[in-house]
């Protein structure tokens, strides 16, 4: 396994180039199940999750395959005599939540599907009853049995759909499986995230009819067919958002290169409040870090503060001369970082859903494990202000949603390399 090892001091300063976004990446290939033909997307971030997700797409027969060229997928559905499985295998969604996205897409074009359940991962539980809710509301039959759920229907049917909360890929399911059924489809309490958006607009671009995707409501004219598309996926906001606190930290100058500071006012606020002058500029969003100003950060669904934003501004806290709380509205289990943080020094306090960081002590360099994708990307912040060395272990956490940060961060100064981990 690898590690990642960071000596602490220097500011980051320079530019950074954002990868297309893990979170608009998945629900896009997986709606690229939806059209009789081959589409390409462009800007696809390199991460193992889309490693996954590609490997799923292969697995049920499509192709899902780069020609070649870095940051390019193009997926074509099986052809001839081969037919699409219809089934997602625990093995390979135990791995990826995001898996449970195929559903919709499969029910909608072949009438079934089967897909396990993901289960729990390390923040949380994280039902999907949500998105069963939705395709049942559309007619279809739902089973669960043995770990898996099948879904069936003749063909969908439209239907008035109040999400209890607006899950983000059960809203995106949804909207995938409306695309093809008969009818109108309205979800009410959507997911109002720029991925949902993008996904709605790549939907009308294959000839679906959404209107309001990123607004709470979504109406969906379902249409008989849809045709492949080439498109470029849009910027990753959290890893901009990311790399935002490590100049905040630092009191270093960075250029987020494609970031796109109209995804991302509730992160770019907080900044601001905890004392960084944070500056949109041709090209991207431009970050200068000056003395950290604790601040109270509640997450929240779009377009309040991210939830995946919340450790890595965490460690920002750290750095405030006073008391910040952080509360943890979205994951029941997503302070992880909180013992990790506690053994290079930090002082935080958690109390049910709130963590109060007593920020100002310098953080020492230890080594720490990652437990889950943020996570391990604040331990890395953390590293790169804390005194001497820092191992962050099972960086495998942090590949899955980060496109080769440490290449990423050395060219603006840190000192940080991969290691192989004994
Ligand atoms: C998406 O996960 C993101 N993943 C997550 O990013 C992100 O943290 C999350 O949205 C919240 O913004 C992708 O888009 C691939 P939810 P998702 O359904 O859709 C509960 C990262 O780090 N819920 O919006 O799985 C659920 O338990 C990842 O990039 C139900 O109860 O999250 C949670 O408490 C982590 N029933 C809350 O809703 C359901 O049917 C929000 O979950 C669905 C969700």
């Amino acid at each position: 396994m690898d590690k990642i090892v960071v000596e602490g001091g220097g500011r980051l300063v320079g530019k950074i180039p954002i990868s297309g976004a893990k979170n608009a990446a998945l629900p896009l290939l997986a709606a690229a199940l939806l059209p009789s033909g081959a589409s390409t997307f462009k800007n696809v971030p390199a991460l193992a999750d889309v490693r996954t997700m590609a490997k799923l797409l292969r697995m049920l027969g499509w192709d899902a395959d780069s020609g070649g060229k870095d940051h390019t997928l193009t997926i074509a559905p099986p052809t001839g005599k081969k037919k699409p499985k219809l089934e997602a295998p625990y093995d390979l969604v135990k791995t990826m939540r995001a898996s449970v996205l195929v559903l919709g897409p499969l029910v909608a074009r072949y009438g079934r599907a089967r897909v396990s359940m993901p289960g729990g991962c390390a923040i949380g539980a994280r039902p999907i009853d949500q998105h069963l809710k939705g395709l049942e509301a559309m007619g279809a039959k739902v089973t669960l049995a043995h770990g898996y759920v099948d879904v069936e229907a003749k063909r969908l049917k439209g239907a008035s759909i109040m999400l209890d909360m607006p899950t983000v890929t059960g809203c995106e399911n949804i909207m995938m499986a409306a695309a093809l059924a008969k009818g109108r489809t309205v979800i009410e309490n959507a997911a109002r995230e720029p991925e949902v958006e993008e996904l709605g607009l790549v939907l009308n671009k294959m000839g679906a009819k959404v209107k309001g995707a990123g607004t709470p409501i979504i109406t969906i004219e379902g249409v008989d067919d849809l045709q492949p598309i080439e498109h470029s996926i849009m910027p990753d906001r959290i890893e901009a958002g990311t790399f935002a606190v490590g100049a905040a930290m630092t009191k270093g100058d960075v250029l987020l290169e494609g970031a796109r500071p109209e995804h991302m006012d509730a992160i770019i606020a907080k900044l601001r409040t905890m004392g960084a002058v944070v500056t949109a500029e041709a090209g991207g969003l431009r970050v200068k870090g000056g003395d950290v100003i604790p601040a109270d950060i509640t997450t929240q669904p779009h377009p309040g503060f991210p939830t995946d934003m919340q450790a890595q501004f965490m460690v920002l806290a750290c750095m405030a001369r006073g008391q910040s709380v952080i509360k943890e509205m979205i994951f029941e289990n997503r302070f992880m970082h909180v013992p990790e943080l506690g053994r290079m020094g930090a002082d935080i306090v958690i109390t049910g859903r709130a963590a109060a960081i007593r920020g100002g002590k310098p953080l020492s360099g230890a080594n720490v494990m990652a437990t889950d994708l943020r996570a391990s990307a604040s331990l890395i912040l953390a590293g790169l202000v804390a005194q001497g060395k820092t191992e962050v272990l099972r960086v495998y956490h942090l590949d899955r949603g980060y496109e080769s940060i440490e290449k990423k961060l050395k060219a603006v100064g840190a000192k940080i390399k991969r290691a192989k981990d004994a």
